[in-house]
């Protein structure tokens, strides 16, 4: 049995997954961690067997990092896939680089995620798997800030989706909602 595709995010009550300039700052200088109880972080990474990550989303976190280590704090260590068209400066042997058609990618992450769901992180890579119907559930941290501007959960393009709400969790300081997508091309 293999597991699901999952696009997984955080985001403000008014609807952002960033700031403006892509700042990841949720108020307080607290990181996404710091917001949901550690059972639920550890659970949720626990079921996670691959990640499909952005080169943009890449870059911001290793800004962060750099800027201030242990800030990237998501307890995730399995096969981890970049998408980009750039080779990483200095290369990364844990990280395989992807580049190309949306639908392989995806593939190719999922097999190497076997039981565990396959993570996206990025909005343009999410909005891609959006739009060929690749996402399969949907799962948002909503942290209680509004941020007023910043980078919206959905990018133009992003056809209008269906969802089924499969649960509705307060954690901590964040409300982690979860959707099944109506008619994701996987599932017929
Ligand atoms: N709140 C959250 O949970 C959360 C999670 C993730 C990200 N974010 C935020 O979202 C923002 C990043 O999203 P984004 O939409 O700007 O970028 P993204 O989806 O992270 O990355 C887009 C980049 O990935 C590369 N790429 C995408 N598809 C590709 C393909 N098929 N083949 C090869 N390369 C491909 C391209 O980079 P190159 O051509 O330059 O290589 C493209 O510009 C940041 O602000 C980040 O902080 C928030």
């Amino acid at each position: 049995m293999r597991g699901k595709v999952v696009l997984n995010r955080c985001m403000s009550l008014d609807g952002f997954i960033a700031g403006p300039g892509h700042s990841m700052d949720w108020g307080g200088g607290r990181a996404l961690a710091d917001f949901v109880a550690p059972d639920d972080f550890a659970a949720i990474a626990a079921a996670t067997g691959a990640m499909l990550v952005g080169r943009r989303t890449w870059d911001v976190g290793a800004k962060m990092e750099a800027d201030e280590p242990g800030s990237v704090d998501y307890p995730f260590t399995g096969p981890m896939f970049l998408l980009t068209h750039r080779p990483l400066d200095p290369p990364d042997p844990a990280v395989t680089i992807l580049a190309g058609d949306i639908g392989d990618a995806v593939s190719t992450a999922l097999a190497a995620a076997g039981d565990k769901n396959l993570e996206i992180l990025g909005a343009d890579v999410a909005a891609q798997c959006m739009q060929r119907g690749l996402v399969e559930e949907i799962l948002v941290y909503v942290l209680p800030v509004l941020l007023g501007d910043g980078i919206h959960f959905s990018a133009p393009g992003v056809p209008r989706t269906d969802l089924e709400p499969l649960s509705s969790t307060r954690s901590r300081d964040a409300t982690i909602l979860r959707f099944r997508v109506r008619r994701a091309s996987w599932i017929s």
